[in-house]
């Protein structure tokens, strides 16, 4: 790639307003959405909290938000949003991710691939070529590489800790995506962490606890959701809540009485079994 140039990347008509979409250029993950004046927006597709793709989330006025927790990303990247700390809290400068400037215009999305500048230079494509423009717009076709669901799966681990003949379930916070159910905690899996080794530092960072995995206990997909569900034990440590709104040790038959998420639900059956 040669730098410093504007490339078309999209076609115009594959960016609808209302809704992100995701697509690798420049070998990047990038999340594409239109602001509330249509404008496109071009940013790094992996929220700075777990690494969620904001590809799956929402557009909410001239902001994405995270599938996962909700953070809230304006076109700069900076996060302007954390719902778990309230709507007026001001959120850390270090929470953004990379934008790329980008602009429409000749029917075609296109983003600045090098040094940011002060001012952009023109997009010159001259109006009257109207065959070199069918070409471009079927090889730039040709070249969307929309984030294959494979690779764009949200990977996520839970634990299922029991002491005394009950296991901790956790309220997810009432900002959150699926605000006040309860759950397995646990939580987004880095690029390439095993599961089993992203529980043990998740149940840590999240309550406070040292864990160790017994075994894999099965898997729940719901497009872009992998829950990938692991028996553990506890080895120390006392429960501090970072993005919880409670917990609670209920016995195996009680645990249908609370409002748990849907991949959780099977798992609780399962788990009456053994
Ligand atoms: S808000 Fe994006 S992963 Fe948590």
């Amino acid at each position: 790639m040669i730098p410093n140039q504007w490339y078309a990347v999209l076609d115009s008509k594959e960016l609808p307003r209302g809704r992100p979409i995701g697509a690798t250029r420049f070998g990047e993950k990038l999340v594409f959405f239109r602001d509330s004046n249509g404008d496109p927006v071009c940013l790094f597709d992996r929220c700075c909290h777990r690494g969620a793709a904001l590809s799956y989330g929402k557009v909410i006025g001239d902001h994405v938000q995270c599938p996962f927790h909700g953070l809230e990303y304006d076109s700069t990247g900076k996060c302007v949003l954390i719902p778990a700390n309230g709507k007026d809290e001001p959120v850390p400068e270090r929470y953004r991710v990379n934008a790329y400037p980008a602009k429409e215009k000749h029917g075609f999305i296109w983003v600045w691939y090098g040094e940011p500048r002060k001012e952009y230079p023109e997009i010159n494509f001259p109006d009257d070529l109207d065959e070199l423009r069918d070409q471009i717009q079927k090889q730039a076709s040709n070249h969307i590489s929309h984030h294959p669901t494979s690779l764009s799966m949200i990977n996520v681990a839970a634990g299922i800790l029991e002491k005394d003949g009950k296991v901790l379930i956790a309220q997810r916070h009432r900002n959150d995506t699926h605000g006040l159910k309860w759950e397995f905690p646990g939580g987004t899996l880095r690029r390439d962490e095993p599961g089993e080794y992203g529980i043990v530092r998740e149940l840590k960072e999240e309550l406070n606890l040292d864990v160790e995995v017994i075994r894999y206990f099965g898997c729940y997909t719901e497009p872009p959701l992998r829950i990938q569900y692991y028996l553990v034990r506890m080895i120390s440590g006392e429960i501090k809540l970072t993005e919880h709104e409670q917990v609670a040790w209920v016995e195996k038959d009680r645990l249908h009485d609370y409002d748990l998420l849907s991949g959780d639900r099977i798992f609780v059956d399962r788990l009456r079994s053994i």
